[in-house]
């Protein structure tokens, strides 16, 4: 089979990281909005490094300004996710970007993402769900807001909630009482970890919010006695190679740990993260893996059944999709 036709599940999808260039320069453009510094000459999007990276990041995101603006960029999202043969897919979304945090604007934004992926379910057969997610280096008071937020549009559309940002920015137990709230309202818990922090920062993150899956997670092969916790207690690393690759956590493909990951038996899901700002598609993703390390449909198949297993959707819904 081809890597292409492989049934692909995505559980580590920014949304607003995953716009086309091409798409948030059109939005600029009908809101006479010069953004052309985040861009290179080529027209892709142009950073130094992570931090650079999140700062071009949230300048696209100001193109982003009503609900039908996020309606239409689910749709370019999930042509793309379709288009590598994705069956299923998470997106973050945060309530920062959609509304300021604002609880009548966030439903509304909700409602738009909401009917775009119906359309999208119809038309190209993948199911989406959704993750509300804190941003860290905005603060654990905003933090507090979006879990408002989260709480208000629990379902069965909005069904996990996460935190990404800048992972050296405070500490998980700051966040905890934003991740109670969340927890007790129903919602599946993740967090970005072990990216940019080391082993401690998976452990913090394991203990003191208490979430089931780690974004990344991928700095845990620094310590093999939390590699065999990992594995032990079934945690789920949300693993983006290219994502790494291009934001240079690890050098090289062959670099990358997902590999001896896998083979000490962490539950490992492969997902893009932001694959326009990291030239990258779930189907390049696989692809380079099978190159690195001869990596076959077996493999792949395991893959997207931890992921499938992981994911934060309801059995119902599970049992439809593979
Ligand atoms: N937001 C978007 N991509 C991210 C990443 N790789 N790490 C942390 N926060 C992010
Ligand atoms: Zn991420």
């Amino acid at each position: 089979m081809t890597i292409n036709a492989l049934p692909k599940v995505e559980l580590h999808l920014h949304l607003e990281g995953a716009a086309p260039p091409g798409f948030i320069r059109g939005l600029a453009k009908e809101k006479h909005m010069d953004i052309a510094g985040i861009f290179d000459e080529r027209g892709h999007y142009a950073y130094k490094d992570f931090w650079h990276f999140l700062k071009v990041y949230e300048a696209a995101t100001e193109t982003l300004k009503t609900p039908m603006d996020y309606h239409r960029l689910t749709l370019a999202v999930l042509e793309e996710s379709a288009a590598s043969g994705v069956i299923y897919s998470e997106t973050f979304l945060s309530p920062d970007f959609c509304g300021g945090r604002d609880l009548g604007a966030w439903r509304e934004y909700v409602h738009a993402i909401r009917e775009a992926a119906d359309q999208a379910q119809r038309d190209m057969g993948i199911t989406l769900r959704g993750i509300v997610t804190v941003i860290r280096h905005f603060g654990p008071d905003k933090a507090r807001e979006t879990a408002r937020c989260a709480v208000e549009t629990a379902g069965d559309f909005i069904t996990g909630f996460g935190m990404a940002g800048d992972e050296l920015a405070g500490k998980p137990k700051h966040f905890a009482y934003a991740f109670d709230m969340a927890r007790e309202a129903g919602l599946r818990l993740t967090a970005h970890a072990g990216e940019w922090g080391g082993p401690q920062s998976i452990r913090d993150a394991l203990a003191d919010l208490k979430v089931e899956r780690i974004g990344h997670g991928v700095r845990a092969i620094e310590d093999l006695a939390l590699v065999d916790e990992l594995a032990e207690k079934g945690v789920v690393l949300e693993v983006c190679p290219g994502s790494n690759i291009a934001l240079g956590v690890f050098p090289a493909w062959r670099k990358h740990p997902i590999a001896e990951l896998f083979r000490r038996e962490v539950k490992v899901t492969v997902s893009t993260d932001d694959p326009p700002f990291f030239h990258t598609t779930m189907a390049n993703e696989y692809d380079r893996l099978a190159e690195a390390f001869e990596w076959d449909d077996g493999v792949f198949r395991k893959i997207a059944r931890t992921s499938l297993d992981a994911a934060f959707c309801d059995e119902d819904t599970r049992a439809q999709i593979l």
